[in-house]
């Protein structure tokens, strides 16, 4: 696909951004309507009295930095969810189009594209082989034409595993110039795998969605980043309300991109993988657990024998996992976040008694 733009919904590709107030800060600001003093209980560095800026492009650049991508291929957006949103809203005409997901999987995919009025298609991962993507059956359904979006995740919420970059690459190649395939990596950081970002150049179908949320622990202040071609980016922009991103979040995410934090969160992700290890070796060992499945991510699909008796325990212990039973798919599942030592030992614990 020469233009990954071909395949957006025509009146979007029509749309005429809002004009926002111009966005200077080397003027007194006496063109947006804000009043001129701060509250008393305003901690933030610009002044929570203003706007911030429309749309963040100091912070859009120091993320494509972090991504090592071209700082026109990044979108800053509220959390990998509103990157969703987007896509959805941006490619799928209601009622007419389609998303393709790969069940069990992140659920947000479908919502989005429900509220978008966008069908739901389903090629459901290979439990079997390791929770893996059906290539063939993603090419063909694909084929048929309604299908706009592909999303992958992987590492896969909620089955934790990586999926295989040959399989990727496959979807990528065989769903050219029909979809575009979106490649959620909102765990990546805890994978010994490389992100798929570096596709884009080759690939302007490609879309890759990472986030502060996870290894980076700023799930409180909603930054998630779309990485695409810069028609994508540009596209959607018009499509995001301006000043989405509020100055407090801005700040923290500026601050979290400093190296000294960096450097934190690269520690803290280490120990989570040493916890995932040691969790799910200690989970596998017990009698009540029937299977842990391999993780890559910051969470363990485990499934219990007795998963009610499982829940009974975690509750008396004032600890909340993901029931997961309920999902085609897998099996007698509980998905449990890898917290600190402490609280992975209470976990231990409370089934151990
Ligand atoms: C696979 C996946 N994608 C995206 C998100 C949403 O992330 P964000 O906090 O960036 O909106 C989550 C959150 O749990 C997730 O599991």
């Amino acid at each position: 696909m020469n233009d990954p733009i071909a395949i957006a919904r025509p009146e979007i590709r029509a749309l005429q951004a809002y004009e926002h107030a111009a966005w200077d800060p080397s003027f007194e600001r006496l063109h947006a309507n804000e009043l001129p003093w701060r509250t008393a209980s305003d901690g933030s560095q610009a002044g929570l009295n203003r706007y911030p800026e429309p749309h963040p492009d100091t912070l859009g650049a120091a993320l494509a930095r972090l991504y090592d991508v071209p700082a026109d291929h990044a979108l800053v957006c509220r959390g990998s969810d509103e990157a969703i949103d987007l896509l959805v809203r941006g490619f799928c005409t209601a009622g007419r189009d389609a998303v393709l997901v790969c069940p069990p999987t992140f659920g947000m995919y479908a919502v989005a594209a429900q509220v978008q009025g966008a069908a739901v298609t389903s090629i459901p991962l290979r439990r079997e082989a390791g929770y893996t993507l059906d290539v063939a059956a993603i090419a063909a359904r694909c084929e048929r034409g309604d299908v706009k979006l592909v999303f992958i995740c992987t590492p896969n919420n909620p089955t934790g595993n990586a999926l295989a970059a040959a399989d990727i690459l496959a979807v990528v190649e065989r769903t050219a110039g029909r979809a575009l395939v979106v490649v959620d990596e909102a765990y990546v950081e805890f994978a010994a795998v490389p992100s798929c970002a570096q596709l884009v150049e080759r690939h302007p179908h490609v879309v890759v969605l990472r986030t502060l949320s996870k290894a980076h622990g700023l799930a409180g202040a909603r930054i998630g980043t779309l990485i695409a071609d810069p028609r994508i980016v540009a596209l959607l922009r018009k499509v995001v309300p301006p000043y989405a991103i509020a100055q407090p979040c801005i700040e923290a995410a500026m601050q979290a991109l400093a190296a000294p934090q960096l450097r934190l969160a690269r520690e803290r992700v280490a120990a989570v993988v040493r916890e995932r290890a040691r969790l799910a070796a200690a989970l596998a060992a017990l009698p009540g657990v029937l299977r842990v499945w391999p993780s890559d991510a910051n969470f363990l699909l485990t499934e219990f024998h007795d998963p009610d008796a499982a829940i009974a325990r975690f509750t008396a212990a004032r600890l909340r996992v993901r029931d997961f039973r309920n999902r085609a798919g897998l099996g007698q599942a509980l998905r449990i976040t890898i917290g600190s030592p402490e609280q992975n030992d209470r976990l231990l614990r409370s089934l151990a008694c």
